[in-house]
């Protein structure tokens, strides 16, 4: 089956001798009917030509990050907004530990670390190369940033040497490509529901009692549920995010309000409780403002508990139900708390206390809690990073 019709691919082109069969992949993407923009790094410029590409391509050729000319009409931010995916063929080990390193001092890596798109590289090098400890672990990190790896295959290197380090044959990294964008269709029959950001429990029409959050993490596990094809709904406490395009928004002010929307919500595939829910509701609301001569004792009762309740349905159970604990202090004995009281998959937890990390933060430092017992500890990384880390294991999870 093709689905390559009218898919914008940006490809990058290192500076290797598989370059030349670079120009095949060209050929069979603009036969498929994809539209097919180039970026040559240096290096690659001295195997093949920007002619060569460009002929193939129908498209102008990309190199050069500070180019008045190109930037101007299209910079390396539009190029990787432009793409449906960004391709590296071949993927020199240089631009690999570049990219693995985040480093941008060229345009391929600039746009690279710049992209907001899926990754496929297809490597090319000398065996010996290709085994290094170093290359392996930069491989290994790529993989850990949901980079999808294509080969390389063993076979006759140019160099005279034999082992693994060929780029794949074109026909076949197309098919990898091919079987790529068959799954995101078939990931878009997955539905997906997150809850993020505080609730707001009015005292009065004035005043309320809340949580510390930004919602900001929810937000991006959203928009990278969104960006793999999931069909989403994010219930959004009071928060100062930006709706993500092509989300399905809910806004709610009290943990009442999200526990009604969830359940309409659903069945979903996964949920994601990333809300930081009030666990206290006032009783004795007040429809007036109260008057600070007229002192009230708050009588609080209990709010549903959104994540245990869902994860217990009966008949409405997603298949994966993602919990978050954010603690300051015995944050082990409280995640397994959690795990087991909630009847979560997982459990996301992070140590609040670090003023680095959480809240306001952009950047966040967790460790994921299994149902099978094990702990799996995440690097400090941007909540967009951790997001697609995370919607990453859902989709294995799922599949
Ligand atoms: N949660 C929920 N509904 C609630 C309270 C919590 O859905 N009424 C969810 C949160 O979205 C989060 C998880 O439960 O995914 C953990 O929330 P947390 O506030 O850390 O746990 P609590 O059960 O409130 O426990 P405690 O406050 O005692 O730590």
């Amino acid at each position: 089956m093709n689905n390559f019709k009218g898919k914008k691919i940006l490809l990058i082109i290192c500076g290797g001798i598989a370059a030349y069969k670079s120009l095949e992949i060209i050929r069979l993407l603009k036969k498929n009917g994809s539209f097919v923009k180039t970026i040559l790094t240096k290096n690659a410029k001295k195997f093949i030509t920007p002619l060569s590409v460009a002929s193939l391509s129908q498209e102008k050729v990309y190199s050069d990050l500070f180019d008045h000319k190109n930037e101007s009409e299209m910079d390396h931010i539009s190029l990787s907004r432009w793409s449906d995916l960004i391709l590296i063929a071949p993927a020199t080990a240089n631009t690999i530990a570049k990219i693995s390193y985040g480093m941008a001092d060229d345009l391929a890596s600039t746009i690279v670390l710049a992209a907001n798109k899926n990754i496929f590289l297809a490597p090319a090098m000398n065996v010996r190369m290709w085994e290094h400890i170093s290359n392996k672990e930069n491989i290994k990190k790529l993989k850990n940033f949901g980079y999808k790896i294509i080969g390389p295959e063993i076979g006759d290197m140019a160099c005279g040497e034999f082992g693994e380090g060929k780029m794949t044959e074109p026909q076949s990294i197309l098919n990898f490509l091919n079987n790529y964008f068959e799954s995101t269709k078939k990931k878009n029959k997955y539905k997906a529901l997150v809850t993020a950001g505080p609730t707001h429990e009015y005292i009065d029409p004035v005043r309320y009692i809340s949580n510390r959050s930004s919602g900001k993490q929810g937000y991006e596990i959203a928009k990278s549920l969104k960006k793999n094809g999931f069909d989403t709904t994010l219930i959004s406490g009071p928060t100062n995010l930006e709706p993500i395009p092509e989300v399905n928004l809910i806004k709610v002010r009290s943990a009442e309000e999200m526990y009604n929307a969830t359940l309409e919500n659903l069945p979903v595939d996964v949920a994601i409780f990333s809300a930081a829910v009030s666990d206290y509701k006032v009783k004795n609301k007040e429809n007036e403002k109260i008057k600070k001569k007229d002192f009230m004792n708050l009588n609080l009762e209990k709010n549903p508990d959104i994540l245990a309740n869902i994860s217990k349905h009966n008949s409405l159970r997603p298949k994966i139900v993602i919990g978050f604990a954010a603690e300051t202090n015995n944050l082990n004995k409280n995640s397994k708390k959690k795990l087991s009281e909630k009847n979560c998959d997982w459990i996301i937890a992070n140590n609040v206390s670090d003023k680095s990390i959480g809240f306001d933060s952009d950047f966040n430092e967790v460790s994921i809690f299994y149902k099978n017992n094990s702990i799996e500890k995440i690097p400090k990384m941007k909540k967009s990073l951790l997001a697609d880390q995370i919607v990453s294991k859902v989709i294995y999870y799922l599949n």
